[in-house]
């Protein structure tokens, strides 16, 4: 991108490429990623101060692995080989690479040569991340290995002298000990990188390819006040200000308070933004309905609706903007397109919706870099670090039968709870937390009188993914300030129980 020095990712349809990516931006330099056929052409149009091939799943001697043009080895521009890429670039400079018996998969203990740029300043040894079986068995001319592990002799390779480099292993990922420092090194001290590159930019560039693709046309969105739709709301409304219309379909199933703050967020940003008070709508057709599988059906199919009816008021729209963001992205291998999926959080949207064109600014981000930009385009930060919540929102948290009075006791009981971490300082730190109103009642003893009322069970997990969980060891002092207000000032619950599973066997929601 003019005005900054660019790093060119060359993808060989490796699972990390994006993982790259983001390691590069952290540190403080613009990249691009790029399919591997089109190195040449991209080095001329970009002009970048040093290349990374990223791994794949391939091995150099099939017949149609992907192969690197030599001459991306001739431009005098600095080049990272990384595990398939250490190999295309030993392959296509005339070394040996071989497929051992052994497999070494993982982590693994790699020794490094700390006179390489590579691995300057770093500890002569640590922990790596390997996930190809094949290696480098003979250097190409010109080279040397720099770091090595118990079976592998070239776990690293060099060229000073003609800035070539190739890391067996990937240090984008987290196992990988000082894998930041050494894709630092390779920044800063190979391709002399200053670090010119801030969020603030990748928002500039991110309005200025909006502007440039929606012209004058109109773009719609479904704004369900999760982080990702705000975010893209946010982008889409500093680049293209009133033709984006947003409609934020209120299922009177948030949290407390939710739908105003959304409200009070969007309202004043220059563009459309439609509020659809459905709460009643919502009760009305979950009464009755008790089992979690037909009310997560229910507010799905009735989202559908309220949103289709809201759109078709709107007649023809271009775009539909959606906030899918990279994890969310099934990559195709190559890097030239992607799977476009439904916006998961509203349960998936009408596909007979009248738009041409699906937008998704936020695509190639990470979730903290979609934050980040978030709090660089003003949002505020209660909305920007909101927690994961279900499309189906509490009409999943409130057990049984879902009715006006249980979905306010729900939402009095949890506000506090969250009210309570917050003081704590825990609201950062556990992963997700919110309260579940079950149905079941039990007798307490309040003054002097029986009470006969529901039980309310609080959920706190941490997890890095989701998908896995351990509940969260939140300290009993907090717990018992999160019980005793919620029976004191919550009308119908008077009991409160914390859940002590972990996922597996239990899921985070309750249903
Ligand atoms: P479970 O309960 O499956 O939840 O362990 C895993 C994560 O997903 C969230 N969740 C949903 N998110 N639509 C969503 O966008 C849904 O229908 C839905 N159901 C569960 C849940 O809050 C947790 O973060």
């Amino acid at each position: 991108m003019a005005g900054h020095q660019t790093i060119l990712i060359l993808d060989f349809g490796g699972q990390y490429n994006q993982l790259i990516a983001r390691r590069v931006r952290e540190q403080g330099v613009y990249c691009e990623v790029h399919p591997y056929h089109r190195a040449l052409e991209k080095m001329e149009e970009l002009r970048p101060i040093g290349v990374i091939f990223t791994g794949g799943p391939s091995s150099v001697y099939l017949e149609d692995s992907p192969h690197v043009d030599p001459a991306v080895f001739e431009a005098g521009i600095p080049v990272l080989g990384i595990c398939y890429g250490i190999q295309a670039m030993a392959h296509a400079l005339g070394g040996e690479i071989v497929t051992p018996r052994t497999r070494e998969y993982g982590k693994t203990e790699t020794f490094y040569d700390t006179g390489s740029l590579l691995f300057q300043g770093l500890p002569e040894q640590g922990v790596t991340w390997m996930s190809h079986t094949d290696y480098v068995l003979e250097l190409p001319e010109g080279f040397r290995a720099c770091a090595r592990t118990a079976s592998t002799p070239v776990a690293a390779m060099e060229d000073p002298a003609r800035r070539l480099y190739g890391l067996q292993f990937h240090p984008e990922v987290l196992h990988t000990e000082n894998g930041g420092a050494i894709l630092k090194n390779f920044l800063y001290r190979v391709c002399r990188a200053e670090g010119d590159w801030r969020m603030e930019d990748l928002a500039k560039t991110a309005m200025a390819s909006l502007r440039e693709k929606v012209g004058d046309r109109r773009v719609m969105l479904a704004l369900s006040g999760g982080v990702d739709s705000s975010v893209c709301a946010a982008l889409l409304s500093k680049a293209v200000g009133d033709q984006l219309t947003a409609i934020f379909v209120d299922t009177g199933l948030m949290r407390k308070n939710e739908g105003d703050e959304v409200e009070a967020a969007f309202s004043p940003m220059p563009i459309h933004f439609i509020r659809v008070n459905a709460g009643e709508r919502f009760l009305g057709a979950l009464r009755g309905v008790e089992d979690p599988e037909r009310k997560r059906k229910i507010i799905g199919e009735e989202f559908i609706r309220v949103f289709e009816a809201e759109a078709k008021k709107l007649g023809k729209v271009d775009f539909l903007a959606q906030g899918t963001i990279y994890p969310d992205v099934i990559e195709s291998g190559l890097g030239d397109a992607a799977v476009i999926k439904s916006h998961h959080n509203v349960g998936g949207l009408p596909d007979h919706l009248d738009f041409q064109e699906i937008l998704e600014p936020l695509r190639l981000l990470f979730k903290d870099e979609v934050r980040a930009l978030g709090l660089e385009l003003g949002l505020p930060e209660q909305l920007v670090y909101r927690q994961p919540f279900p499309g189906p929102g509490l009409g999943v948290r409130v057990l049984g039968e879902v009715t006006a009075e249980k979905v306010q006791t729900l939402q009095d009981a949890d506000a506090i709870f969250r009210e309570e971490m917050a003081k704590a300082g825990l609201d950062r730190e556990v992963g997700q937390f919110f309260a579940v109103l079950t149905d079941a009642r039990s007798v307490g003893v309040m003054g002097d009188g029986r009470t006969y009322d529901h039980t309310l069970a609080l959920r706190a997990v941490t997890t890095s993914d989701f998908m896995t969980a351990d509940w969260a060891r939140i300290p009993y002092e907090v717990l018992e300030r999160v019980s005793s207000r919620i029976v004191n000032e919550v009308r119908g619950v008077n009991r409160v129980v914390y859940d002590i599973t972990s996922k597996p066997p239990g899921t985070i929601e309750w249903e």
